[in-house]
């Protein structure tokens, strides 16, 4: 199957608590995305341009496209808006690769964005909560580390597995994200300091949660003929999946399995035409420990139960047979909304070019990112190779 899109610059803030407003953050991002372009690319040439953020706090809640087109040196480009909770990045990047792929547009600009520091705890409580359930979970008290923290119970007691496979998890991320000069945090943590942190939502403890960050990442993406004009080394977009599932999670049938991620995994690899063994890492979705366990298994890694195991086993290491989050994953990376799955992208790009420095995965030719809305509300899922169709 042909290729759909390539990636030929792709760029990144810090993420962190950060002194940057959202504009400032924004151009930032898209500057080095620009930047590292290697024949380098007219701004004037972007024909579209997707903005995937939460507008956190209210950060120019109606119409932001427009605004970060102005930002990011391209007005007058078509701009639209894409707003699917945590998973907005990855909405981003397929609604431009369908933009190129229609002929609608031969170069586009995705940028996700989110300043989630500057709101009181009150104000971010509530905005967080409005991408949940609304009618019941919400006003039940539950936040998503509470929902997460059901979900990891569960699951838990169902596959007999003890906490030690949901440390394991922030133990390799924050491991990976000391590499990582973006990174949010970049120190290691040890099984005993994760397993013995203060609780936030039992059994999920404070190494157990993606923080909350402020950030963007922006990728510039054209269609595959265009793409050599710009690098001798683009990065493809080679098939995309995405899905959604009921809101509430209590009306799901069994809570710890994400169907979102099940229909959009299937259909990425439907559409790229690969086996999931070829894939040389994977950038998945952890904004609590226990989700990066419910991915594994979701998009057919390992068997229902097998990814605590999988994961004790140091499989999922940067070293070992299959690498998950070599930049750290939102647990360590940090977690600003819309900037996310933009993010998983950006490291996806750097990393297939043999340009992730330390924490680069050897011989890394195809990756796959999984970028999830809320609790499993929706999902998509992206796969790349560096390969020539
Ligand atoms: N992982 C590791 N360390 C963290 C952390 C995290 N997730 N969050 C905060 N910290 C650290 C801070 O750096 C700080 O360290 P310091 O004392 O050395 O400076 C310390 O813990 C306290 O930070 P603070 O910001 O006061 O923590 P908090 O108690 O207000 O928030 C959480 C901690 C886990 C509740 C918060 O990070 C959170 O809500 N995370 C989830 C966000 C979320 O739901 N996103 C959407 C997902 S679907």
């Amino acid at each position: 199957m042909g290729h759909r899109a390539a990636v030929v610059g792709a760029g990144h803030t810090r993420f962190g608590v950060l002194p940057d407003g959202p504009r400032a953050l924004l151009r930032t991002a898209v500057d080095a995305a620009f930047a590292s372009v290697d024949r380098g690319l007219d701004r004037g040439s972007v024909d579209a341009l997707f903005l995937a953020s939460l507008g956190f706090g209210g950060w120019q809640i109606g119409n932001a496209a427009a605004l970060a087109a102005e930002e990011a040196g391209a007005p007058g480009a078509r701009a639209v808006h894409v707003e699917n909770a945590c998973a907005s990045g990855g909405f981003a990047i397929h609604a431009a690769v369908d933009a190129i792929a229609s002929g609608g547009a031969e170069v586009a600009l995705v940028v996700g964005l989110e300043k989630m520091n500057d709101v009181t705890n009150a104000r971010r409580r509530y905005w967080l909560g409005v991408s949940g359930d609304t009618e019941w979970e919400r006003p039940a008290g539950l936040t998503f580390a509470g929902v997460y923290g059901l979900i990891a119970s569960r699951y838990l007691a169902l596959h007999r597995v003890g906490p030690e496979a949901l440390a394991e998890v922030a133990v390799k991320n924050h491991a990976n994200g000391a590499l990582n000069p973006n990174a949010h945090f970049q120190k290691t943590v040890d099984r005993a300091a994760v397993l013995g942190a203060p609780r936030v939502a039992d059994p999920l403890g404070l190494y157990d949660c993606c923080p909350v960050s402020d950030g963007a990442a922006a990728l510039v993406i054209t269609s595959p003929e265009a793409a050599r004009r710009y690098t001798d080394a683009p990065v493809y977009i080679d098939g995309l999946g995405a899905a959604s599932d009921v809101l509430a999670v209590q009306e799901r049938e069994e809570p710890t399995q994400f169907g979102a991620t099940r229909r959009a995994g299937d259909a990425a690899f439907r559409a790229a035409g690969v086996d999931r063994g070829a894939m040389s890492f994977l950038e998945l979705h952890d904004c609590f420990t226990i989700a990066e366990l419910l991915a594994l298994e979701d998009l057919g890694f390992c068997a229902r139960g097998g990814a605590g195991p999988l994961t004790l086993s140091g499989a999922t290491r940067r070293g070992g047979r299959l690498p998950v989050n070599p930049d750290g994953g939102l647990k360590s990376k940090g977690h600003p909304i819309g900037a996310t799955g933009v993010s998983q992208a950006y490291e996806v790009f750097v990393q297939l070019r043999g340009a992730a420095g330390a924490r680069q995965v050897e011989n890394a030719t195809r990756a796959l990112t999984h970028n999830v809305g809320g609790a499993g509300a929706t999902a998509a899922v992206t796969i790349f190779s560096t390969e020539e169709a």
